[in-house]
C-alpha cells in the first residue's frame, strides 16, 4: 500500500502532466510540401458541405456574404487559396476582373470546370509567397476560409505579397480562424473522416497532413503591422476574425 506522502506526490505529478501542452514536435514535420500534399489529394468539397457544424456553416456563409459586400462594384479582386472557386463564382456578377490563385493542381482544375461559365475570371496555378502579377495589379486581395492558418512558415511573406500587388488605395482582407474556432474545427475534421487529430492548443494537425492555425486578435494585428499595414479587425462571426487595410495611397 502507498504512504500517504507518496500519494500526494503522485497527485502532484498528475497535475504537472495535465497542466503541460502538448508537445509541438509535430509541428516540425510540417511544411509547404505537406501541406500541398494533402490540398492535392484530399476531398475540401467535403470539409465545408451542408453537414459542417454550425459554427463552420456560419463562417463560410457569413465571409461570402461579408466580401460580397464590401468590395465595391466594378473593382478588381485577387483571391489567394481559390480553391474550387466557392468566392469567384458570387463575385463574378459583381467584379470586373476576378483572379484566383491556387497552389494546388486539383483545385485549380476544379475551379476552371466550375466557372468554365463565367467571363471575367481567370484561375492560375500558383504560390502565394511568390506571387507572378505586377506590383499593383489589384483594387482588392483577400484570402479567406482561415487559409492563412494553414501557410505555416510563410504567413507573413504571404502577407507582404498581397499588399505588393494591391494597388495604393486598395484593400488587403484575410479572415481566418480566432482561438475559439478549436471545437468546430475538430467536430468537423472528426465527421469527414480525418485521422488522428492533434491539437497543441493553437492548431490542428491531422495524419492525412491538413494543418490549420488559429490566430488571437492581437496576432493578427501583429502581423499587419510587420507588413506595415493598419487593419481593422472585427468578428465575423462566433470562430472567426476578419482583418481589413488599406494600402496607403
Ligand atoms: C481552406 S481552402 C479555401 C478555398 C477557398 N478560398 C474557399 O473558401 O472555398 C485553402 C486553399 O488554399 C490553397 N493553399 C494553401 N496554401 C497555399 C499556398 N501556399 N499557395 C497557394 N495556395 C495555397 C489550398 O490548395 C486550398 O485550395
Amino acid at each position: 500500500m502507498r504512504s500517504k506522502s507518496t500519494r500526494k506526490i503522485e497527485i502532484q505529478e498528475n497535475k504537472k502532466m495535465t497542466n503541460q501542452k502538448p508537445p509541438e514536435i509535430w509541428r516540425s514535420t510540417i511544411n509547404k510540401e505537406t501541406i500541398k500534399k494533402f490540398w492535392e489529394t484530399f476531398n475540401f468539397e467535403k470539409m465545408i458541405d451542408g453537414q459542417a457544424p454550425k459554427p463552420i456553416r456560419e463562417f463560410l456563409d457569413g465571409e461570402i456574404k461579408f466580401i460580397t459586400k464590401h468590395i465595391k462594384f466594378n473593382s478588381s479582386v485577387l483571391e489567394i487559396g481559390c480553391g474550387f472557386g466557392r468566392l469567384l463564382e458570387t463575385l463574378s456578377k459583381k467584379s470586373n476582373k476576378l483572379v484566383g490563385i491556387d497552389f494546388s493542381k486539383r483545385m485549380i482544375g476544379l475551379a476552371k470546370q466550375n466557372l468554365a461559365d463565367v467571363q471575367n475570371v481567370s484561375v492560375h496555378l500558383m504560390e502565394a509567397d511568390e506571387l507572378t502579377f505586377e506590383d499593383e495589379s489589384f483594387d482588392y486581395v483577400v484570402c479567406l476560409n482561415a487559409t492563412l492558418g494553414s501557410m505555416i512558415n510563410i504567413e507573413l511573406d504571404v502577407l507582404k505579397e498581397m499588399k505588393r500587388v494591391c494597388k495604393k488605395g486598395g484593400e488587403i482582407i484575410i479572415i481566418v480562424f480566432s482561438e475559439n474556432a478549436k471545437n468546430a474545427q475538430i467536430e468537423n475534421y472528426k465527421r469527414i473522416g480525418l485521422t488522428d487529430i492533434k491539437d497543441d492548443g493553437k492548431a490542428v494537425h491531422t495524419a492525412e497532413g491538413h494543418y490549420i492555425r488559429r490566430f488571437t486578435k492581437k496576432e493578427v494585428g501583429s502581423l499587419f503591422n510587420e507588413a506595415n499595414l493598419k487593419c481593422e479587425i472585427i468578428k465575423g462571426c462566433s470562430i472567426n476574425y476578419i482583418a481589413y487595410a488599406t494600402k496607403n495611397p
